[in-house]
């Protein structure tokens, strides 16, 4: 979308995922605080997202929506200021429908230009727009309207559109929204994981600066998968150009989570200014190479193992876009290390199960 936003993935925290509807002012506002006590903040994580159960039933006499006065006593305008005085930025939740998926609060369809300037009247940067309740009127009839009315809000507010990838938002999302959701919900899981990395796979050239596939929110941290699993999890979505948006607690983050979310090398590769997603360029039984392309020829690669046995896996030239004369320096990113000799045709490694390896490549001038 062309508001000026989303030059590289949106990179932030966002409620649902850990929380679902058990949110308050205090968990916005401690998480913003841990945001800036980790240091999460000051390596990109910038979007503190609410998602859904915000809101009042009921608008007010005037048709707005109304923070809930039992868990958002002081209102959104405040926690906006808090967030702010922070150096971070707040997203807001809406649907695309009479209500939310909750049911727990009223959607905007109907009441776009009110809600749009309502958000920016608070200080809102950022929208995720779900697609419940929606009466069966197609998506391009609904989100377009809240893209017109955010334009016309007076202020850049980022909108994430939450389709869930039914009726291919990435085919239309470019022009609508700063990202698109490709798949339905995430839960914290290797197979609903990877079959979300799959799926959003397939779309890899509809994303670039400006708007960006969503394979869903990171499950990192919220303990239904194994380190290994989560290293994946994290990789992939990096090398996907997917947003990274933290989905557990950050107010009791362990030292593993943030061994993974905070590897600056990792994200480096996800905000690199060129925007390219990756794409699965081999896969073999249960090995997959995963490759995409960088700024000044570089290439990123992850060596993934779906299996259940530790396995060999090869990035071939060919596949990962590289010249076949070509040397390279290796950078493996989850150990910090570059490797000792370079490499000219291919690079293999040994991949535990449910792993993988991430490199970044650069060709030897
Ligand atoms: C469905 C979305 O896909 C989720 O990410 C979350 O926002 C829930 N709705 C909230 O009800």
């Amino acid at each position: 979308l062309g508001n000026g936003l989303a030059s590289t993935p949106p990179m932030g925290w966002n409620s649902w995922n850990h929380f679902n509807c058990m949110i308050d002012e205090k968990v916005i506002k401690e998480t913003a605080d841990a945001l800036v006590s980790t240091g999460l903040a000051n390596i990109g994580y910038k979007y503190v997202n609410i998602d859904d159960c915000w809101a009042e039933i009921s608008r007010d006499n005037k048709g707005a929506l109304v923070p809930k006065n039992s868990t958002f006593p002081s209102g959104l305008k405040a926690l906006a200021d808090y967030v702010h005085s922070k150096g971070l930025k707040l997203g807001i939740y809406s649907d695309a429908g009479f209500y939310t998926c909750s049911k727990k609060m009223p959607g905007s369809l109907g009441h776009e230009e009110q809600d749009a300037k309502t958000f920016a009247s608070w200080g809102i940067d950022y929208l995720k727009y779900d697609n419940c309740n929606n009466g069966g009127l197609r998506p391009t009839l609904r989100y377009p309207v809240m893209t017109r009315a955010l334009m016309n809000a007076g202020r850049p507010i980022f909108f994430s559109l939450c389709e869930w990838g039914d009726m291919h938002p990435a085919l239309w999302g470019y022009t609508v929204g700063n990202s698109w959701r490709t798949t339905n919900d995430i839960s914290d899981t290797w197979d609903s994981m990877v079959s979300r990395a799959d799926q959003n796979e397939v779309y890899a050239d509809f994303a670039r600066p400006g708007g960006w596939n969503d394979p869903d929110m990171l499950e990192v941290g919220n303990g239904g998968m194994t380190k290994d699993e989560y290293i994946v999890h994290f990789s992939i979505w990096a090398i996907s150009k997917a947003p990274l948006l933290i989905g557990c607690d950050v107010r009791n983050i362990t030292e593993d989570t943030m061994e993974i979310i905070a590897n600056k090398e990792v994200i480096a590769v996800n905000q690199d200014k060129l925007g390219v997603q990756a794409k699965k360029v081999r896969m073999e039984g249960d090995w997959e190479v995963w490759a995409g392309p960088l700024s000044h020829y570089r290439v990123a690669v992850v060596l993934l193992n779906r299996g259940s046995w530790s396995t060999s896996i090869t990035a071939h030239w060919d596949d990962i876009g590289i010249p076949p004369s070509t040397s390279v320096i290796a950078r493996d990113l989850w150990e910090h290390k570059t490797l000792e000799t370079t490499f000219a045709g291919n690079l293999t490694a040994t991949v535990q199960s449910h792993a993988c390896k991430m490199y970044v490549l650069k060709p030897i001038s």
